[in-house]
């Protein structure tokens, strides 16, 4: 298959979204086409596609596919249609903000736009396919600054999947150890397995091999042990939302960055702005809680009794005081806080 240095997880194809199905790999490597926003709703909610940038993308062409079928001869009404569906494309998922984020985009895309109806719905399909190809060129530049921190033979230890496939491509805490490989640099890959589902073992793990980056998979709960062995130089993870007092991210993703700092082990995030939250702080964001059968069963096979509860936070938040740097498309954030977590956000929409 191609590699993941230029594959595209989500595309805009002639009136439907393209995506991987990514509840299907390792084992098999198969594509999705959406026709309608619904079918991009149930792809979003079933995690054929997961990872903030990739599920924000998604969204905006759920949009791009609500105007491309409409058949309404108004611009009011096609706004009609296109809130309505975002409204649905928004309940998929509750933490990743990239999802609102290219929502309110396309929206506003649609709403600014002054020409006829038709002119609203190429303004909408271009928005979404332009996010497409700016969430690209975002993680390059990630991959450019965090490719910075990295030094020859260093070991690298990441959560869940931050990479192409989490995004539309080259990934965002994968992107900085692609570019490094790219610079010559030999690094290898400690990937959590990331349980409830398994997205290190089953998506980082396939990511890399495939693209002969040296990866070894360990238990989460191995982390700790790793650290205090000396076996890792640093730690990059993902977010699915920063806020003003810390990050959202795969739950696992806390435990981690204690575990870092105990053994003075930078703990970096890499994140593009479309992640920034910084009108929110941590106590009004929802952690979705997901299906216990998750935590129950594993490839549907129950491991735990009958009759025991269960909890399934998807997400957890590390306070912004553990995380040494967050890597941007914009740049390095060193020591973040809430003044300059802020300060680089509102820098971006000024
Ligand atoms: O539940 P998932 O698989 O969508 O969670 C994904 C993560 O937590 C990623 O680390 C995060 O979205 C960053 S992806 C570039």
């Amino acid at each position: 298959m191609e590699d993941f240095f230029t594959l595209r997880t989500v595309k805009w194809k002639k009136g439907a979204v393209l995506m991987i199905d990514q509840t299907r790999l390792p084992e098999r490597i198969s594509y999705i086409k959406c026709r309608t926003s619904g079918e991009v709703v149930k792809a979003i909610k079933d995690m054929v596609v997961r990872g903030a940038p990739a599920i924000g993308v998604a969204a905006a062409m759920g949009l791009a596919l609500v105007a491309y079928r409409s058949k309404v001869k108004r611009k009011e009404g096609l706004l009609k249609e296109l809130e309505s569906a975002s409204v649905k494309l928004g309940n998929t998922r509750p933490t990743a903000v990239n999802l609102m984020w290219a929502l309110s985009k396309t929206l506003e895309a649609a709403r600014e736009s002054s020409g006829d109806v038709e002119a609203v719905k190429e303004s909408v399909i271009q928005t979404a396919v332009r996010m497409a190809d700016e969430d690209v060129a975002a993680n390059l530049r990630i991959g450019e600054y965090g490719a910075s921190l990295i030094s020859d033979g260093d070991t690298i230890l990441t959560h869940c999947n931050a990479g192409a496939l989490a995004t539309v491509g080259y990934g965002t805490a994968l992107a900085p150890i692609r570019t490094a490989v790219k610079q010559g640099k030999r690094i290898s890959v400690l990937a959590d397995e990331t349980r409830p589902r398994l997205q290190g073992a089953k998506l980082t793990a396939f990511e890399l091999s495939n693209d002969k980056i040296p990866v070894k998979v360990i238990t989460d709960g191995m982390a700790g042990y790793v650290m205090a062995k000396g076996l890792v130089q640093k730690v990059i993870v993902g977010a699915d939302r920063v806020v003003r007092d810390g990050v959202f991210n795969k739950i696992g993703t806390y435990s981690l960055a204690i575990a870092a700092r105990y053994h003075r082990i930078p703990f970096y995030v890499a994140a593009p702005i479309s992640t920034f939250d910084p009108l929110n702080s941590s106590s009004t964001v929802k952690i979705e809680e997901r299906n216990s059968r998750e935590v129950t069963h594993i490839s549907n096979i129950r491991i735990c009794p009958r009759n025991v509860d269960v909890i399934n936070p998807a997400f957890d938040l590390t306070p912004l005081s553990l995380v040494d740097a967050i890597i941007t498309d914009k740049g390095l954030l060193n020591y973040p806080d809430q003044d300059n977590v802020v300060r680089l956000a509102r820098a971006d929409t000024a």
